[in-house]
């Protein structure tokens, strides 16, 4: 049955989302975006597609670095901050309290509570829309691999609701 558009892609959950950090003169800042996937094995490359209303895209586009970093049930909070509030004019790391930890190679910190942080240096930009779709290259990855990742399940009723998912393998989740 044919449906609105906008809705219809909006349906389309569970989706998992990651942290995305960057910063400038010391200082970092960041969103959520749903909207990301690896684009290349080799090199590794990973895209994300951030809007062009929001500020984190200024940020990468100054520092040429990022962190994707996947949240768990620890961190729903400090998703609902960063997903909602804008750094323009809040320091969402200060108001939060979201821990942080050097990185290896770039110079935007990993979230230290995160299932996976990836260190990404901006290889390529490509304009899409009212968004932006940043490509980096993946030069570290981090993971903690006791956490799960968290879904969102989207709004009701002006809530937002997420589930967390184990990412370790069952026998009884085998189909052959
Ligand atoms: C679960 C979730 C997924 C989101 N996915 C995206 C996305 O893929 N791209 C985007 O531009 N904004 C996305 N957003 C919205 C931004 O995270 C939000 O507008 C944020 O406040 C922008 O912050 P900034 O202005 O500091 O960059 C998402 C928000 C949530 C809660």
């Amino acid at each position: 049955m044919e449906k609105d558009i906008q809705e219809t892609l909006s349906a389309f959950k569970p989706e998992n989302f990651v942290f995305v950090i960057s910063q400038v003169n010391h200082k970092p800042s960041g969103m959520v975006a749903a909207w990301h996937t690896r684009c290349s094995m080799n090199p590794p490359l990973y895209l994300v597609s951030l809007s062009k209303e929001k500020n984190t895209h200024k940020i990468i586009q100054a520092s040429k670095e990022f962190v994707l970093a996947v949240p768990n049930n620890e961190l729903e909070k400090e998703v609902l901050y960063f997903g909602s509030e804008s750094g323009k004019d809040k320091d969402k790391f200060q108001d939060t309290g979201l821990e942080t930890t050097p990185a290896t190679i770039v110079k935007v910190p990993l979230i230290k509570k995160a299932t996976f942080n990836f260190e990404c240096k901006l290889i390529h930009e490509i304009d899409a829309g009212d968004h932006i779709i940043f490509i980096g290259e993946v030069v570290a990855a981090h993971h903690q691999e006791d956490k799960g990742i968290l879904l969102n399940y989207g709004k009701k009723d002006g809530k937002r609701y997420f589930k967390e998912f184990p990412i370790t393998i069952n026998q009884t989740d085998k189909i052959n």
